[in-house]
C-alpha cells in the first residue's frame, strides 16, 4: 500500500513539475499563468455616461451586391424590408434603443443615454449590435427575397458615434434623412431616364448634371408622368423603428408592445412631439391601426407572437 501511495505522489509531483515548467497552474495551486499579464493589454474602452450613443451600420460595397442580386432600381421594397426586419431583430434584442433609422443599405440605433448595456463598453456594443444585424440579414433573406439565392455572403461594416445634446441627435437624424431625399430624387430621376428613355448611364448622368431638386422633380413630371412626392414614403423618408404599445382594431384587440416602422419627417418639429417619449422620459406611445392597415414588418411580429404563443412559450415578451 505504502509503496502504491508513493508512486501516486511522484505522479502527482511530475504533473506539477510539468505544469510550472508550463508557466501554468494546477486547480490546487491558482488558476492563473504567468502568461496573464498579457490581459492588461486590453484597453477600457467604456463610452462616456450621458450621452446618445448611435451605431451606424452600412453595407460593403452594396453597389455590387444590389446588381448581383438583380434589386429593382432605385429601389427594392423587399430589400429595404429584409433591412428593417434586421433591424427589428437587434432592437427586439437591445431593449435600450430606442430608435432606430434605414434607408438604403445603412441603419442607424439609437441608445438611450443613460444605457448601461455591456457597462457601455464599445467594442462589446459594436461587434454585436453588426453581427446580429448581418447574420439576421441572411436568416431572412428567403423571406423576403424568395426567388432568389443569396449569391455570396452579406457584410457591413460599423461604428459608434456619441452625441452630446439632443439637439446634436436630432441633427443627426436629419441629416441621415436628408441624404435619403438628396439620394433617392438622383436615383429615381436618373433610372427612369436609362430604363424609360433609354440613355446610357453616363448619358444620363450628363443630363442629371448641374441640376437642382426642382429640375428634377420637373423633369420627372413632364418626362415621366411622375409626381415624386406620390412615390412611396418609405422610399422617399426611409424607416424609422420605434417602440409602441400596438392597438389593432378589429382582429380580437391586439395590445403588445412592439416595433413600428413610420416614415415620417424626423427633420420637422413635428416627429419629436408626436413621439415625445424619444427625448422626455421614456414611455412608449400608442400605435393604433386597422388589422388590414398593419405595416408587414410589424405583421411578422405578430405573426412570430401567435406562433410562440401557440407553442406556450411566451407571455408579455416585449414591455
Ligand atoms: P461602401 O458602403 O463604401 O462599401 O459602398 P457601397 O457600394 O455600399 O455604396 P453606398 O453605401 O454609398 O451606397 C449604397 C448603394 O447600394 C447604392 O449606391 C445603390 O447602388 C445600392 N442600393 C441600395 N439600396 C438599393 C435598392 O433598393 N435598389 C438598388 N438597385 N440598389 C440599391
Ligand atoms: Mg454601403
Amino acid at each position: 500500500m505504502g509503496k502504491f501511495n508513493n508512486s501516486i505522489n511522484l505522479l502527482k509531483n511530475s504533473v506539477q513539475f510539468l505544469y510550472q515548467q508550463r508557466g501554468l497552474h494546477t486547480a490546487r495551486g491558482m488558476a492563473c499563468s504567468r502568461f496573464e499579464y498579457v490581459k492588461n493589454y486590453e484597453q477600457d474602452d467604456s463610452i462616456l455616461p450621458n450621452v446618445w450613443i448611435v451605431i451606424r451600420l452600412d453595407g460593403k460595397g452594396f453597389h455590387t451586391f444590389c446588381k448581383a442580386h438583380n434589386f429593382a432600381k432605385p429601389n427594392d421594397a423587399n430589400a429595404l424590408n429584409l433591412m428593417n426586419t434586421a433591424a427589428v431583430s437587434v432592437m427586439e434584442e437591445f431593449r435600450d434603443i430606442t430608435l432606430a433609422y434605414g434607408q438604403s443599405d445603412e441603419y442607424s440605433f439609437v441608445f438611450r443615454k443613460e444605457t448601461n448595456v455591456f457597462n457601455r463598453r464599445a467594442a462589446k456594443l459594436l461587434s454585436y449590435v453588426t453581427s446580429l444585424f448581418t447574420s439576421a440579414y441572411v436568416f431572412n433573406w428567403s423571406r423576403w427575397m424568395s426567388s432568389k439565392s443569396l449569391l455570396y455572403p452579406p457584410c457591413f461594416d460599423g461604428r459608434i458615434v456619441l452625441y452630446p445634446s439632443d439637439q446634436n441627435l436630432r441633427d443627426y437624424l436629419s441629416w441621415r434623412q436628408a441624404d435619403v431625399h438628396i439620394n433617392n430624387l438622383y436615383n429615381t430621376a436618373f433610372w427612369n431616364l436609362v430604363l424609360e428613355s433609354g440613355l446610357s448611364n453616363q448619358e444620363a448622368e450628363a443630363e442629371l448634371r448641374g441640376t437642382f431638386s426642382a429640375d428634377k422633380n420637373e423633369m420627372l413630371f413632364t418626362k415621366f408622368g411622375i409626381n415624386y412626392n406620390n412615390l412611396p414614403v418609405m422610399f422617399r423618408k426611409g424607416t424609422v423603428l420605434l417602440r409602441k404599445r400596438v392597438k389593432t382594431e378589429g382582429d380580437g384587440g391586439l395590445n403588445r408592445q412592439l416595433i413600428v416602422p413610420h416614415h415620417d419627417d424626423m427633420i420637422r418639429e413635428k416627429f419629436w412631439k408626436d413621439h415625445s417619449e424619444l427625448l422626455g422620459k421614456y414611455k412608449p406611445g400608442d400605435y393604433v391601426c386597422a388589422a388590414e392597415d398593419i405595416p408587414p414588418v410589424l405583421l411578422s411580429q405578430i405573426e412570430k407572437l401567435n406562433l410562440d404563443e401557440d407553442k406556450g412559450k411566451v407571455g408579455e415578451n416585449y414591455s
